[in-house]
């Protein structure tokens, strides 16, 4: 029998494990959910001494129902990306909360070093963005304000969550795939290694900085579940997305509707430059060979829902919404900007809130449900628009990601994107990416396109909507987002 490739997929919400079958079925997954912290507005934490605690547990029982160490090929790692962890690298202790993507803390800082004129360096470098998304301003502000990590001197380790599971797995492997190093703000994308120049402005400590290697190989063994496995693939989640989606040939795009969407559209072997102000980011490294892919980050999808659900019991569960959506013939005019951490690409305007309008008494929960999915497909059309004036339009979209089991946005999707959208039966597409790099990784396929046989049967939702109402809903959408901006400035 066979050998398991055995997935990590940590994410914003929750840690999971999972098991794949080299040719592609998943045979068991264990998840934990973990807390958010949100000691002010605009900031959100995790405990990494928590996500490294529930990944072990998740990932020794994936590890028993296996069979043991010896019945694993590879470990493949996915992960939030951009949250950023600071430990001591003597005792593996955490020195400070990890700052999560989602933080807005260091948006002042942004502003006024975009406004000094530093925005040209970091996106000609990076392909990034001067926003508080990325890890460096978020690493620069705890070197700042947290005088710990000052003070542990050369025994300060920092890195991305990929970087924090591979030293705990391996007992002190400093390192960080190029996918993850890509989104810091101090990587020199298009060269491939740390920017000395990135690094002063931001106020990184060099040294406290993982080696970057590729996204499949012998990058690391563990020995934290009986036997030695070796860690065989590593990439950002969303970068794992897109190759779980095969998206491996120029102009194939993905969209990932999780706690925010993510969407990526794959640009061959040369960094893309955005004049429409989304990010260009490494899709993959593999021997030392990068791939590129042009990216719209979208700051809030699933976590609306949740939001909807667990702040203001509007729902009871997410499922609700689909209910809710087709119980009402349209959206009766209301709006929902979901600006709840500022808004994302292609707006990137940190300090935004969010807005619910056009609101009478004629409006119901279900009109506000409405609006919440309808926000889905009205910010994908937003970066539609920015990625073909980008010259990169779509063709078509893969979708994936917790909210697209709900067939109402799957459809609304291809509606107002007058697209065909492609859902996999398989839904779990970051997992299966990193599987795939995992198998590339321990000699199991060949490459990806090898490895993409993995991926299993496809559903095609085609566009069906007229399009005068298609241009009514949008222009309804462009009034409540513009307006949303002019109130924070
Ligand atoms: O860039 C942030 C992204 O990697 C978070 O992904 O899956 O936790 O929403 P997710």
């Amino acid at each position: 029998m066979g050998k398991y490739l055995l997935v990590i997929d940590e994410g914003t919400t929750s840690t999971r494990a999972m098991l794949f079958a080299p040719e592609g079925a998943c045979i068991a997954s264990e998840a934990a959910a973990l807390d958010q912290h949100y000691p002010r507005p605009g900031w959100v934490e995790h405990d990494a001494a928590e996500i490294w605690r529930k990944t072990l547990r998740v990932t020794a029982a994936m590890v028993a129902q296996a069979g043991g160490a010896d019945r694993i090929a590879g470990i493949g790692i996915t992960n939030q990306r951009e949250t950023i962890v600071f430990w001591d690298k003597t005792t593996g202790a955490p020195l400070a909360p990890a700052i999560v993507w989602q933080d807005r803390r260091t948006a002042d800082w942004c502003a006024a070093h975009r406004e000094a004129g530093h925005e040209a360096l970091v996106q000609a470098r990076t392909g990034l963005l001067l926003d508080p998304y990325f890890s460096g301003s978020k690493i620069g502000w705890a070197m700042r304000e947290w005088p710990a990590l000052a003070a542990a001197g050369d025994r300060l380790a920092i890195g991305t969550i990929d970087s924090w599971l591979i030293w705990n797995l391996t007992g002190g492997l400093h390192v960080t795939d190029a996918t993850n190093a890509s989104r810091t703000a101090l990587m020199r994308i298009a060269a491939g290694g740390w920017d000395d120049d990135l690094i002063a402005l931001f106020g990184a400590p060099r040294a406290a900085l993982p080696d970057i290697v590729d996204c499949a190989g012998m990058i690391g063994t563990t020995s934290a579940f009986g036997g030695s496995i070796p860690i065989t693939g590593v990439a950002g989640d969303q970068q794992a997305a897109s190759i779980g989606q095969a998206c491996l040939s120029p102009g194939d795009t993905k969209a990932t509707y999780g706690t925010g969407a993510f969407i990526l559209t794959h640009a061959g072997a040369t960094q893309p430059n955005s004049d429409h102000r989304l990010l260009s980011t490494i899709a993959w490294q593999l021997a030392g060979e990068r791939a590129y892919a042009l990216e719209g980050s979208v700051f809030v999808a699933g976590s609306l829902i949740q939001w909807l659900r667990d702040s203001l019991g509007l729902i009871a569960t997410a499922a609700e919404t689909e209910t809710l959506a087709r119980g009402v013939a349209d959206n009766g005019g209301v709006y929902l900007v979901p600006a709840l951490s500022g808004l994302g690409a292609p707006w990137w305007e940190p300090d935004t809130r969010a807005a619910l309008s056009g609101l009478s008494f004629a409006s119901g929960k279900a009109h506000v449900a409405r609006a919440a999915l309808e926000a889905m497909a009205h910010q994908t059309h937003d970066l539609k628009t920015a990625f073909a004036a980008d010259g990169q339009d779509w063709a078509s979209l893969k979708i994936d990601g917790g909210m697209v089991a709900n067939d109402w946005i799957a459809q609304d999707l291809a509606d107002m994107l007058a697209l065909p959208v492609e859902r996999p039966a398989f839904a779990e597409t970051t997992a299966l990416g990193a599987a795939m790099l995992a198998g590339v990784g321990a000699g199991l396929f060949a490459d990806l396109a090898a490895a993409s046989a993995m991926r299993g049967a496809v559903e095609t939702f085609a566009p069906r909507t007229d399009p005068a109402a298609r241009d009514t809903r949008l222009a309804g959408w462009q009034r409540a987002v513009r307006s949303v901006i002019a109130a924070a400035r």
